[in-house]
């Protein structure tokens, strides 16, 4: 079985859904449940017997401890994070805490399991860890793409929190032999996404005929790639990557901010015109993000040339997609906005801790 962290967020419950209709071999999600954590985008999942949940911080070394001697996974794949930019320029201290401490305390633990098992074992054991092409800092335009040897160089608290957990990853491989293998992917859009990035947020305000924030003038550049492309190339390094190795994930989809958001009023003209006029009225220019990385770009030669990855989507048939997802699961996103997916959650785990407390 494989272990995932973070698995009710949006990388990593889409993650969830694309494993287990392609693989016979269950799963485990281990995850704190914070405002980005929707147990809703695990639902139709939740009763499978190949699939459990534990609500888990991973800073709390004992207690993963015990969820992998629990489950005794071949793979441990790390997605849980701290991942809003904009939430890391307001409060960087919870991106400290988890994307660094909790990587480390992931890191030991899972050192301690490895290094317990039988030596066929430990030698098929895995650990993938899902990082971003944030810190490789921030490119101008004409700039080649970032590659694997691109130097790091971080800018915000979220991309260097990432950093950090990457180069403890690395550090963990080379001083104790722990085979790790690390992604630095591209912007995702797609299903099951929070309503604070960009492509989510855009559709849920048009639709709601509020104004589309762009910062600064919309000229910023990212490279979009559909998560279930994203979660193929996760699929492909856990299986085939070379431990110790680090491989970028992208589309070649570079695109300016402004160009995102027109295409985003297009479809939504056609899909759900506004008897107020296009979408476009809606766009509004603000105050720029500070410290806002210019381009970011992926080269992904490595992971198409070593491990035959290509993405299946372009921008244009990924995006179409998406904004029919979000058209079509008006109950999910109601649910997102008016905190109703929160309450479940209260409901079960606070009833537990006050079991627990009553218990000591
Ligand atoms: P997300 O914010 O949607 O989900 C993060 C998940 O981690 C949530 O379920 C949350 O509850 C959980 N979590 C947070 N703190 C935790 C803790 N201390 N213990 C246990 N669980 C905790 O994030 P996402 O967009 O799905 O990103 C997943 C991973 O992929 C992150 O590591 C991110 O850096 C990386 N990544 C994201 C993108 C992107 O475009 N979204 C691109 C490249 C890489
Ligand atoms: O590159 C990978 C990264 O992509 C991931 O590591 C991060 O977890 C993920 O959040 C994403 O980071 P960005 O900061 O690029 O994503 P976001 O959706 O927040 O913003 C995309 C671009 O749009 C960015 O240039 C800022 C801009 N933006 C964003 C918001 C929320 C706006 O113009 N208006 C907005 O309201």
């Amino acid at each position: 079985m494989i272990l995932i962290t973070g698995g009710a967020g949006f990388i990593g419950s889409n993650f969830v859904h694309h494993w287990l209709a392609g693989h016979d071999e269950a799963v485990a999600v281990v995850d704190k449940l914070t405002y980005a954590g929707n147990l809703d985008n695990l639902a139709s999942v939740a009763q499978r017997p190949d699939f459990s949940f534990e609500r888990i911080d991973i800073c709390d070394r004992s207690e993963v401890a015990r969820a992998i001697a629990t489950h005794r996974p071949r793979a441990i794949l790390h997605f849980a994070a701290e991942s809003h930019v904009d939430r890391s320029i307001d409060g960087p201290g919870e991106f400290i805490r988890t994307n660094v401490q909790g990587t480390y305390e992931l890191l030991e633990a899972t050192r301690a399991y490895w290094s317990s098992l039988p030596p066929v074992e430990r030698d098929a054991f895995r650990f993938l860890h899902v990082s971003t092409d944030e810190v490789y800092g921030s490119l101008d335009d004409g700039a080649p793409a970032f590659s694997e040897t691109t130097p790091y160089s971080p800018r915000s608290p979220y991309s260097a929190s990432k950093a950090a957990s990457d180069h403890l990853v690395s550090a963990w491989h080379h001083t104790y032999g722990l085979p790790t293998l690390t992604t630095n992917c591209s912007n995702n859009y797609g299903p099951y996404q929070f309503p604070e990035k960009l492509i989510p947020l855009v559709i849920l305000n048009a639709l709601d005929g509020k104004p589309l924030p762009v910062y600064g003038d919309g000229s910023n550049v990212r490279d979009w790639l559909h998560v279930e492309d994203h979660c193929r190339a996760i699929e492909r390094v856990l299986e085939l990557g070379r431990p110790g190795r680090t491989y970028n994930v992208g589309g070649k989809n570079e695109i300016r901010n402004i160009d995102v958001v027109r295409t985003l009023c297009a479809i939504l003209d056609e899909l759900r015109p506004d008897p107020a006029g296009s979408h476009e009225r809606l766009i509004t220019f603000v105050k720029d993000r500070p410290g806002h990385d210019h381009r970011y770009a992926i080269d992904p030669t490595r992971i198409e040339s070593e491990l035959g990855w290509q993405p299946a989507e372009t921008f244009e048939t990924g995006i179409r997609k998406t904004v029919r997802w979000y058209l079509d699961n008006a109950e999910w996103i109601a649910r997102v906005r008016d905190g109703r997916y929160r309450e479940w959650i209260d409901r079960q785990y606070g009833r537990r801790a006050a079991a627990e407390g009553a218990d000591r």
